[in-house]
C-alpha cells in the first residue's frame, strides 16, 4: 500500500500562515507533491493490474491556450503523425474509406487482411493514389442511359451532376455531363441522356492542382469539373461542394517526398504472408502491422528479420501484440519499429475469458512503453478505448498513439451498411476472432492465410475456439466530426494537466511532475453522471 502520511505541522496553536508563503510551505513541509507519481500508481498493482478506469490524472498549472497544445507523436521509429489516432485492422473497421479519412485527419488506418492478397493490395493502391478533393471513382453514365436512371440515382443518393462517357465508365471518352437542371423539368423518363446532356463542357487537364481547379470552378460557376487526360478520357471529377470540405486538411498524414497519404496494412506471419506483403509493398505500402494476438513468437521474430532483410529501411514494422516487457524485448531485438500493446482489452474480445491470458490495459501499456522507450521504440495502446479520457490516460501511460476498433466501426467511413431498428442507426462490428469473421475467412480463396484464422487460430486446429464476439454498435456519424472532436478534447485535457504536447506529457509523467490518483469504486460512481431521472449525453 502507498503511504499517504505526511509530516505536517498541524499544531492547534499554530496561527494562520502568511498567504504569500504558500509555495514555500508546500516545498518545505510536504515530502512530495500531491497525488501519486506513475511509479507509485503502478506499485499499487499489489491490488491487481490497472485499467484506465482505475485512476485519474491530477490537474496541473495552465499558462498557455488550448490552441497552443499540439498532439504530434511518433507511431514508429521513423513516422510521426500530427494526431495519435489509428484504426484497427478489422474487416468492420478499416478499408479504403476509413484509411483515407484517418490519414486526412492526421492519423492512420491499418487495412485488414481478412481478404485475398490482391484485394488488400488494391485497397492499399487506392489509398496511395488518393488525391485530396478529386473523386477518383465517380458515378459515370453512358449516353444510352435514360433520364429515369438519373432521377432514380438522384432520389437514392441525393446528387446528380453525372459525367457521360462513351463506355459509361471512368476512363471512357468524356461526351457530356447531366446535371439537375437538365432533368428537372423533363417529363419523358425514357429520353436517352445523349438528347439532354450538356456538351458545352468546362474541363481541366490531369495533373492540375487543387488550387488551380478551385479557381476554374470559381470562375466558370459550374458545380462539377471533369478532369481529362490528353486523349480526352475522364480520369476523375471535382465537385464544388466537396472542394469546400476538402481543401484544408492541414494535419494530413503524408509521405514527405511523394505527398501521398501514408498507408498501413496488416499481415500474418505464415509463409504465404511474405508473398502477400510483397504485393502490398508493390502497391505502395508504408507501414506493415504484424497481426498476432500473442506476438512473442519465433514466427514473428523470423518475419521481422525477413522484412528488414528484404525491404531494408523502406518499410516500417509494427510488431505485437504484447503486454509484458519480456515479450517486448524479443521483438525489439528482432528489429520492430513500434509495438502494439494489448491482450484482451478490446471491446469485442473474449480472450481473457477463454485463454486466461492477457493483462489489464493501463498496466500493460505502462510496463511495455516504459521499457520500449529506453530503446526509442514507440508503443501503440490497442483496444479498450471508448472515450477521450481513456485515450489521454493511455498516452499518459507512455503510449505514443492509440488504436481503436469499436469506436471507429461506429463511424460512416467504416465498411458495411447502416441498419435501422426502432429509429436507431447501427453498424455491424465484430472481433477478428469471432466465429463470424472466421467463417468469412473460411469462404475466401485464401481461407487458411487471412486474418481471422491467422490471428486467432493455428493451422492444426480442427475445432475453432472463438476469441471475439460479433454484434452492432450505434452509428455516430462521420469521422470528419469525430476525429476533430477527439483532437479538441485531448487538447483541453492536456491543458488541464498543464502540458502543451504529448512529449511534455510523457516527460512530465517520467519526472513525476504529472501526478495521478487511484479511484475507489465510490470515486468511479462520483465521476459519472448521477442524480438525474433521465439525461442525454451529447458529446459534440
Ligand atoms: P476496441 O477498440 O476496444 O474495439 O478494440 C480493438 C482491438 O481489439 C483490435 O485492434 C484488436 O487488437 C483487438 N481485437 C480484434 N478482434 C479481436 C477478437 O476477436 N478477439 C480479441 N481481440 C480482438
Amino acid at each position: 500500500m502507498i503511504s499517504r502520511v505526511q509530516k505536517i505541522n498541524t499544531s492547534s496553536e499554530s496561527k494562520d500562515l502568511d498567504c504569500s508563503s504558500a509555495m514555500a510551505v508546500l516545498e518545505s513541509e510536504y515530502q512530495s507533491p500531491d497525488g501519486l507519481s506513475v511509479n507509485e500508481l503502478m506499485d499499487s498493482k499489489v491490488q491487481g493490474g490497472l485499467t484506465y478506469n482505475d485512476f485519474l490524472v491530477l490537474p496541473g498549472y495552465i499558462d498557455f491556450l488550448v490552441s497552443e497544445v499540439t498532439l504530434e507523436s511518433k507511431i514508429t521509429k521513423k513516422v510521426t503523425l500530427k494526431t495519435p489516432f489509428m484504426s484497427s485492422p478489422m474487416d468492420t473497421v478499416t478499408e479504403v474509406e476509413m484509411a483515407i479519412n484517418m490519414a486526412l485527419q492526421g492519423g492512420i488506418g491499418v487495412i485488414h487482411h481478412n481478404c485475398t492478397a490482391e484485394e488488400q493490395a488494391e485497397m492499399v493502391r487506392k489509398v496511395k493514389k488518393f488525391e485530396n478533393g478529386f473523386i477518383t471513382d465517380p458515378v459515370v453514365f453512358s449516353p444510352t442511359q435514360k433520364v429515369g436512371d438519373v432521377l432514380a440515382h438522384k432520389s437514392q443518393f441525393g446528387f446528380c451532376g453525372i459525367p457521360i462517357t462513351d463506355t459509361g465508365k471512368l476512363f471512357g471518352k468524356l461526351l457530356g455531363i447531366v446535371t439537375s437542371r437538365d432533368v428537372q423539368f423533363h417529363k419523358d423518363k425514357t429520353t436517352p441522356l445523349s438528347d439532354i446532356m450538356t456538351t458545352d463542357l468546362v474541363t481541366a487537364p490531369q495533373g492540375i492542382t487543387l488550387e488551380e481547379a478551385n479557381e476554374i470552378l470559381r470562375s466558370s460557376k459550374k458545380g462539377k469539373l471533369p478532369i481529362i487526360n490528353a486523349a480526352g478520357n475522364l480520369v476523375s471529377l471535382l465537385s464544388r461542394s466537396d472542394l469546400m470540405k476538402n481543401l484544408h486538411f492541414p494535419f494530413a498524414s503524408k509521405t514527405p517526398k511523394s505527398k501521398q497519404l501514408i498507408c498501413a496494412a496488416a499481415v500474418g506471419t505464415r509463409p504465404d504472408d511474405r508473398m502477400r506483403l510483397e504485393k502490398l509493398v508493390e502497391a505502395g505500402l508504408d507501414i506493415v502491422v504484424l497481426d498476432s494476438s500473442q506476438g512473442n513468437s519465433v514466427f514473428q521474430v523470423d518475419m521481422i528479420k525477413w522484412i528488414k532483410k528484404t525491404f531494408g529501411n523502406g518499410l516500417e514494422v509494427i510488431a505485437g501484440n504484447v503486454v509484458t516487457r519480456e515479450q517486448a524485448a524479443n521483438l525489439i531485438v528482432a528489429g520492430a519499429d513500434a509495438l502494439r500493446v494489448g491482450m484482451g482489452s478490446g471491446s469485442a474480445c473474449i480472450t481473457q475469458d477463454v485463454m486466461a491470458c492477457g493483462r489489464p490495459q493501463a498496466t500493460a501499456v505502462y510496463s511495455v512503453a516504459h521499457f520500449a522507450s529506453r530503446f526509442g521504440v514507440p508503443c501503440i495502446a490497442d483496444g479498450g478505448l471508448s472515450s477521450s479520457g481513456q485515450i489521454i490516460k493511455a498516452l499518459a501511460m507512455g503510449a505514443s498513439a492509440v488504436m481503436m476498433g469499436g469506436a471507429l466501426a461506429a463511424c460512416s467511413e467504416s465498411p458495411g451498411k447502416i441498419y435501422v431498428r426502432d429509429g436507431q442507426r447501427f453498424k455491424a462490428y465484430r472481433g477478428m476472432g469471432s466465429i463470424d469473421a472466421m467463417q468469412k475467412a473460411g469462404t475466401s480463396s485464401e481461407s487458411a492465410d487471412n486474418a481471422a484464422t491467422g490471428r486467432y487460430f493455428s493451422e492444426s486446429d480442427k475445432v475453432k475456439v472463438a476469441q471475439g464476439v460479433s454484434g452492432f454498435v450505434t452509428e455516430k456519424g462521420s469521422l470528419r466530426e469525430y476525429i476533430p472532436y477527439l483532437t479538441t478534447a485531448l487538447q483541453h485535457s492536456l491543458q488541464d494537466m498543464g502540458v502543451q504536447s504529448l512529449d511534455s506529457l510523457r516527460a512530465g509523467v517520467n519526472s513525476g511532475k504529472v501526478r495521478f490518483e487511484l479511484r475507489s469504486s465510490g470515486a468511479i460512481r462520483e465521476g459519472d453522471v448521477h442524480g438525474f431521472t433521465s439525461y442525454e449525453k451529447r458529446l459534440y
